[in-house]
């Protein structure tokens, strides 16, 4: 059977992208085929490399005009995108080419402290001073507008009084390394 190949965008730490190719290292269906980038000095390039797993960075411009991005996914015959801590708009194109085809995890039950520039300790921050009572992940698919294509998954952690932005941001970690990749493995499953 020829595996589905993902390919992880990711421009930070990557723990989740860790993670997930943990996850799929002897899947009989998956491959994490790569890990693209936009940051040289992002610290999944590392973690890819430890894994074996081929990389590559391409430049903002890169992305935004995207025919490198698209020749080197079709090169390497990649069916599925994964963002995880990507923080560049998917060009339409890019979505055009990959219809259903690539996921995101947000670090909030959106619609809730979603949109531009909502990312790392922000979110938490504006959690905590909504004075939310719980919080969680969200893994959508990838439309054109910044976190807001359709919810295949959302899972939930309490705020307790005593918490704060980063105590929530590591409840919060954990979810999204627990359950991002058995939902990849049933959306990809899903075809
Ligand atoms: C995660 O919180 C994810 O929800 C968000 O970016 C963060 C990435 O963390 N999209 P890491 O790089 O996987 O550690």
């Amino acid at each position: 059977m020829t595996k589905s190949r993902i390919a992880i965008f990711a421009s930070g730490g990557g723990s989740n992208a860790e993670a997930i190719i943990k996850y799929f290292q002897h899947h009989n269906s998956v491959e994490i085929a790569a890990v693209v980038s936009n940051n040289p000095s992002a610290l999944v390039l590392e973690r890819a490399k430890k894994f074996g797993i081929k990389s590559v960075v391409f430049d903002k411009n890169q992305f935004r005009e995207c025919d490198d991005v698209l020749n080197w996914l079709s090169e390497n015959k990649i069916t599925h995108i994964v963002l995880a801590g990507f923080l560049l708009l998917i060009p339409q194109r890019l979505i055009e080419a990959y219809p259903d085809k690539i996921i995101n995890i947000h670090p909030s039950l959106l619609p809730k402290f979603g949109g531009k520039g909502m990312y790392g300790l922000k979110v938490h921050e504006a959690v905590i001073a909504a004075g939310e009572k719980e919080t969680g992940i969200t893994i959508h698919l990838v439309n054109d507008h910044y976190d807001e294509g359709k919810i295949l998954a959302q899972e939930k952690c309490d705020v307790l009084p005593s918490d704060n932005s980063k105590s929530v941001a590591e409840k919060v970690l954990q979810l999204e390394h627990r359950h991002f990749p058995t939902v990849i493995e049933r959306w990809v499953a899903r075809g």
